[in-house]
């Protein structure tokens, strides 16, 4: 039969995957949408997974059995695919009968020759890649996709030279073409087994089936190479790492090429060389999705200029650092210090020198890993190597260290863009940095276990800023449907003012500088943290954000209210008057008396932190209920200044005082009827708050007798959120599961909590205009009209607070500039380092994650009136 279809496609699948029905429907429908692009599908496929190896085992080594019955045991995986996809037992049997015959003979000579060599494996495991491709090409034709079965053996040779990567001097058969052509349009074939020139079966290895796809797509000119396997394609970075990572929708061969051998395991890097070479467009596809895009591998990607595109972290690697004044001026010093290293087998992957340093990096995963040897062996070369090394030099071995790699075409020209990267190692050593040659990456080795922190904060400092665009896909969060530990992002709404930009910029043509909350993110926050099921109270602590219109939303969803003073306490009773007061907590600190005779007239819940007020004021709290503010003694949380526990904090009683206190207590005929602690705030580890409540309950349980009426425990407050892209959520879902244990373990006590920053900050952007621009000292200074009068946050705690050009959200961000206030004070910035859309005069800047702790801490320094603020409704 010939096929009317003149341009082929290949299309590769799996490696894992084809165990299930389900990816075999995607594979039948891909091929139908390519014949009906007018191209014609070779189909190369891989064994199912792990049944090369079980072959081997089963009927290369001896035991086992009679071979009849180890041959069935290979059939069996066959057989039931076969069946699961539809199948009768009839069908499937003889569909699998011509090649399980010839196995049989197979196997019936292995056991009498017993031979292990590599062409006997390769005979006896190409069967799995064999009998798979059989089930594709009865499947496909049952679909009504006409499908032919081609033996890859007769068009893959492998030439057998010394020295030569097997792979990559691939040739085609010279009767594949004409055979191709007798068989029907799609053609099914198996991957990563070939033939070798003395007509033996092998294996290609390392690369397999990816060698296979890129050898026919060469051969046969193909259109296009399409790998579809159950990963999107490439990312900027490893998105089991960081979730925000981004699709790349096109890269060229090059970055690909450093990419995947940096490690994303979307295919093997040596099948990109002789794509490369023919110009042959590689698209890397998602199984699970074929709608989504995936990722372009070509030669146009050259074109897009250059760009940091991915940023990968290797880690393991050994440093050793040579000091030497020897090498100064002394000819051969290091071609002897390398012959050392070559002594031990150990190979060197990067190097640094200096006049009298020279540091080099040994990368586990180096080509020659094997000479490089593994655990103990390797240990042993080491110590040998710092012995010889001793006799010429001073060698110090700094491990485990790893590498963190920036990919781009043209990385040397973006290096003004890399600021912001540096100032992120300021605090680290950087034991070796190195660029190379062909300008596609920056490598930088730090110690391990910095590399997963730092990673995360590079790429979010690289491409937090970047949306979607021709080179940049969707974030894998969004992919895989939102980050389900964190509603607001897996809403796709932490970034509700993009979709509200119209409305915030005519606002801003009203008044500016502006702080507008979102009504819809307030209450979806609200809802997130009271339907956890795991809180009997949750009190939102209005010092985040006390504007009135914040706290009408969080009274409607039903949350009480911690207040700090009595001013806040007033503000809360004049907004709501019929509020039940068991819905107010007091919780000051160095309170003075009247504003606790205040409290209980109000009928508010009181928290006291010290014993001071038992001691000093004991008729103000006569036959009165408190709870007691405990110092849990270690602080958390996202500065200094927030860690409110420890030695060094001003808050809290002791544990070493609860005995005095209870005596006070008893004195005054004060009750205690709850426990409280605060670690901290903008805390993102999810066991903080059983953490507290296990504190607070061992404290409760050890002093029985001292605190018999404690109900309630307050885990205090202190949710974090992620303040840059690429920063972990707090998972809310494991904070929650961690409470409900701990409520199992100990179900006499209510649990209650005062989140504010969680509430509130993604809910508030601010926005400022730009005044005045001015360049100096090689720096772009974007002035706006307010600054750390209206948002302290980045000034007090080096905070970080995401900034856009509104006006020109949609335009590429290519300037790089500080972003500052007009207030007499150097610290005045708002953001270091941005990369905005173009600005110009009068532009509307917004900064996010505003609406926790921004006007709340606003003044009026340098008598400048600090912003506004506005509760954007759902319509304007
Ligand atoms: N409960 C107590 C006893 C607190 O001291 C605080 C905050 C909270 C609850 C609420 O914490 P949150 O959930 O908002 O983290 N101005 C700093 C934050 C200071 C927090 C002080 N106490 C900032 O802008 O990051």
């Amino acid at each position: 039969m010939s096929s009317e279809l003149s341009r082929w496609v290949v299309l590769r699948f799996g490696p894992s995957g084809l165990s299930e029905p389900e990816r075999w429907r995607s594979l039948a429908e891909v091929i139908r949408r390519r014949r009906r692009e007018g191209l014609r599908p070779l189909v190369v496929l891989p064994a199912l997974p792990g049944m090369p190896e079980h072959m081997w085992k089963m009927l290369g080594l001896p035991g086992g059995g009679p071979p009849r019955l180890k041959v069935l045991s290979v059939t069996d995986p066959h057989l039931d695919l076969a069946l699961r996809l539809g199948f009768s037992r009839a069908d499937a049997e003889s569909m699998l009968a011509p090649d399980l015959l010839d196995l049989g003979q197979v196997a019936l000579q292995h056991a009498v020759t017993r031979r292990d060599d590599a062409p006997t494996q390769a005979r006896i495991t190409s069967f799995a890649e064999r009998l798979l491709t059989r089930i594709a090409v009865a499947y496909l034709n049952r679909e009504g996709i006409p499908a032919g079965w081609h033996d890859a053996r007769t068009s893959v040779i492998v030439p057998r030279k010394p020295g030569r990567t097997p792979g990559s001097q691939l040739l085609p058969g010279e009767a594949l073409l004409k055979h191709l052509r007798a068989l029907p349009d799609v053609v099914v074939t198996q991957g990563g087994i070939a033939k070798d020139s003395k007509d033996r079966t092998v294996r290609l290895e390392p690369g397999g089936a990816d060698l296979s796809a890129a050898a026919f797509s060469v051969w046969l000119e193909a259109e296009r190479c399409e790998v579809w396997t159950d990963v999107p394609g490439l990312f900027t970075v490893d998105p089991s790492l960081v979730p925000s990572a981004r699709l790349l929708r096109a890269v060229d061969y090059a970055e690909a090429q450093e990419i995947v051998t940096s490690g994303a395991a979307v295919l093997h890097p040596r099948a990109i060389p002789p794509l490369r070479r023919h110009r042959i467009p590689l698209h890397l596809r998602w199984i699970d999705h074929p709608e989504s895009p995936g990722t372009v591998v070509s030669a146009a990607g050259k074109d897009a200029g250059p760009q940091v595109k991915a940023i990968s972290v290797r880690n393991g690697i050994t440093l050793i650092a040579m000091e030497t004044v020897e090498m100064w001026r002394e000819a051969g010093f290091l071609a002897e210090t390398f012959n050392l290293f070559a002594r031990q087998g150990l190979s060197i992957d990067a190097v640094a020198t200096s006049e009298t340093n020279i540091t080099v990096s040994l990368d586990p995963g180096a080509s020659n890993s094997e000479a490089n040897g593994s655990g103990r062996e390797r240990l042993d070369k080491l110590d040998k190597l710092m012995t010889d090394l001793q006799a010429v030099c001073e060698p110090q071995r700094i491990a485990p260290a790893a590498a963190l790699t920036l990919v781009g075409r043209g990385i040397r020209t973006v290096l003004h863009e890399l600021i912001p990267v540096l100032e992120a190692f300021e605090e680290m050593k950087v034991h070796l940095m190195t660029q190379a040659a062909n300008d596609l990456n920056l490598t930088f080795i730090v110690d391990e276990e910095q590399s997963e922190r730092l990673l995360r904060q590079l790429h979010g400092l690289l491409f937090s800023h970047h949306s979607e665009s021709a080179v940049f896909g969707p974030t894998w969060a969004e992919m895989v449907q939102g980050d389900k530990a964190d509603p607001v992002a897996a809403s796709g709404e932490g970034d509700w003012w993009r979709d509200r930009r119209d409305d915030l910029l005519a606002l801003a043509t009203q008044e500016s500088p502006l702080y507008v909350y979102d009504s819809a993110t307030l209450d979806r926050t609200a809802r997130s943290v009271r339907d956890l099921g795991v809180f009997d109270r949750v009190f939102y602590a209005i010092k985040a954000n006390s504007h009135a219109g914040v706290l009408s939303r969080f009274e409607a969803q039903g949350l009480g209210f911690e207040c700090v003073s009595a001013p806040e306490l007033e503000h809360v009773v004049r907004l709501f008057p019929d509020l039940d007061p068991a819905r107010l907590l007091f919780t000051p600190n160095f309170a003075p008396p009247a504003e606790f005779r205040r409290a209980f007239e109000i009928g508010a819940r009181v928290t006291i932190d010290s014993l001071h007020p038992l001691r000093a004021w004991p008729d103000l709290f006569r036959s009165r209920e408190v709870l007691v503010r405990l110092d849990p003694g270690h602080g958390q949380g996202h500065h200094a200044y927030v860690r409110t526990a420890g030695a060094q904090s001003k808050f809290g009683v002791a544990p070493e005082n609860l005995a005095e206190l209870s005596d006070l207590a008893y004195r005054a005929g004060v009750r205690i009827v709850g426990l409280h602690a605060h670690a901290g705030s903008g805390i993102r580890w999810a066991g903080s708050w059983s953490e507290t409540a296990r504190f607070l309950a061992g404290l409760a349980e050890q002093a029985e007798r001292l605190f018999p009426d404690v109900r309630s425990l307050d885990l205090g407050g202190g949710l974090g959120i992620p303040e840059r892209t690429g920063e972990a959520p707090l998972d809310l879902g494991e904070l929650a599961a961690s409470l409900r244990s701990f409520r199992e373990e100990h179900p006499r006590f209510e649990l209650w909590i005062e989140p504010g920053r969680f509430l509130a900050a993604r809910s508030g952007v601010l926005l400022a205009r730009v005044v005045q621009l001015k360049r100096k000292g090689g720096v772009t200074w974007i002035g706006v009209e307010t600054g750390m009068n209206s948002l302290i946050r980045p000034a007090l705690y080096g905070a970080y607070h995401p900034i856009v050009n509104l006006t020109r959200l949609h335009e590429p961000a290519t300037m790089l500039a500080h972003v500052v206030g007009p207030i007499c004070e150097t610290g005045d910035i708002l953001g270091r380092s941005r990369l905005l859309a173009p600005v110009e005069e009068g532009d509307v800047l917004l900064l996010a994650n505003c609406g926790a702790y921004g006007r709340v801490m606003s003044s009026w320094y340098n008598l400048r009136e600090p912003a506004k603020e506005i509760l954007l409704p759902e319509t304007l």
